[in-house]
């Protein structure tokens, strides 16, 4: 039985505290009453969830701990989190590693860096967990919350700079593709509507494929390419264009950017 008020707490209860919030819920994984949030009004934005704008009463009642702040504002009040006894901290804060939050907080050990993705608040998150040396226990409830929003996968932290360029930002990219190929078909005649609609089905339908296909993601642009049709004429056009090494040096440059952050 935990000497613990709560079960989670957490610091902060903005957008992705609040996907996590709900998906824990939804998942039956915890009861409301289980959960505590702070933010600087004390206004809970999800019913039912206690919520203070005393950071150092989520602190001391929370078995696990969730730091969903923005980094610059962990920095400024990380010194009134202490003392941290919960069993582990869940760092969702971009850019800080956790050696850095760790030292902030006076703890050692005991700190799991993950990196969650909007799509998070729909059910649908990727989510990277650094590998830790937290116990088992504080690891499966880790994976369990996040397994609530979507699916998981553990990398080493030092790739963590990597998985912001890919997971972390990523919907943005794909956002951007989704309105670029809707205003293609605005353009070649559809109406606003009918082409975000289609778009948005065949992007859906195209990763669904991708994910339960065993053919190579070449073999599955070959299959739509018939020789002489329609299909490898905007294929060709984007590799003329060399659109790869676009994408590609767009992900350098956020990767870059991360490691930026990291350092400040
Ligand atoms: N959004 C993403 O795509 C994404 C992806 C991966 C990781 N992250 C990370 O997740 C963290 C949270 O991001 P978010 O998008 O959820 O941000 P957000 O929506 O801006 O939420 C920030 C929260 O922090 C609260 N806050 C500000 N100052 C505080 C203080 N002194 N004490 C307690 N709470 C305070 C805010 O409360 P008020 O509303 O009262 O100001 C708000 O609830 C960030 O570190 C970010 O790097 C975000």
């Amino acid at each position: 039985m935990s000497d613990f008020k709560f079960k989670l707490g957490f610091v902060g209860s903005g957008n992705m505290a609040q996907a996590i919030v709900h998906g824990v819920l939804s998942f039956g994984m915890l009861a409301k009453s289980d959960i505590v949030m702070s933010n600087t009004s004390g206004n809970s934005p999800i019913d039912g969830v206690e919520c203070t704008v005393d950071n150092g009463y989520v602190t001391a009642n929370s078995e696990y701990l969730v730091l969903a702040v923005k980094p610059q504002v962990f920095k400024s009040i990380a010194a009134s989190l202490r003392p941290v006894n919960s069993a582990a901290v869940v760092s969702i804060m971009a850019g800080l590693k956790s050696e850095v939050v760790a030292s902030a907080l006076g703890i050692c050990g005991n700190i799991i860096r993950v990196m969650p993705n909007t799509p998070s608040k729909v059910g649908m998150g990727a989510t990277a967990i650094a590998e830790n040396h937290c116990s088992c226990e504080s690891n499966a409830f880790c994976r369990k919350m996040f397994e609530s929003v979507g699916s998981t996968v553990y990398v080493p932290e030092k790739d963590f700079d990597a998985v912001t360029c890919v997971s972390g930002s990523g919907p943005a990219y794909v956002f951007y593709f989704i309105k670029a190929m809707t205003e293609g078909g605005i353009a070649n005649g559809l109406s606003p509507e009918v082409a975000k609609s289609l778009t948005l089905a065949t992007v859906a339908g195209a990763c669904k494929l991708a994910e339960m296909s065993d053919d190579s993601l070449d073999t599955l642009i070959d299959k739509v390419c018939s020789k002489g049709g329609t299909t490898i004429q905007a294929i060709d056009a984007f590799r003329n264009a060399n659109m790869d090494k676009i994408v590609i040096d767009g992900m350098t440059a956020c990767r870059r950017r991360s490691e930026e952050l990291g350092k400040a």
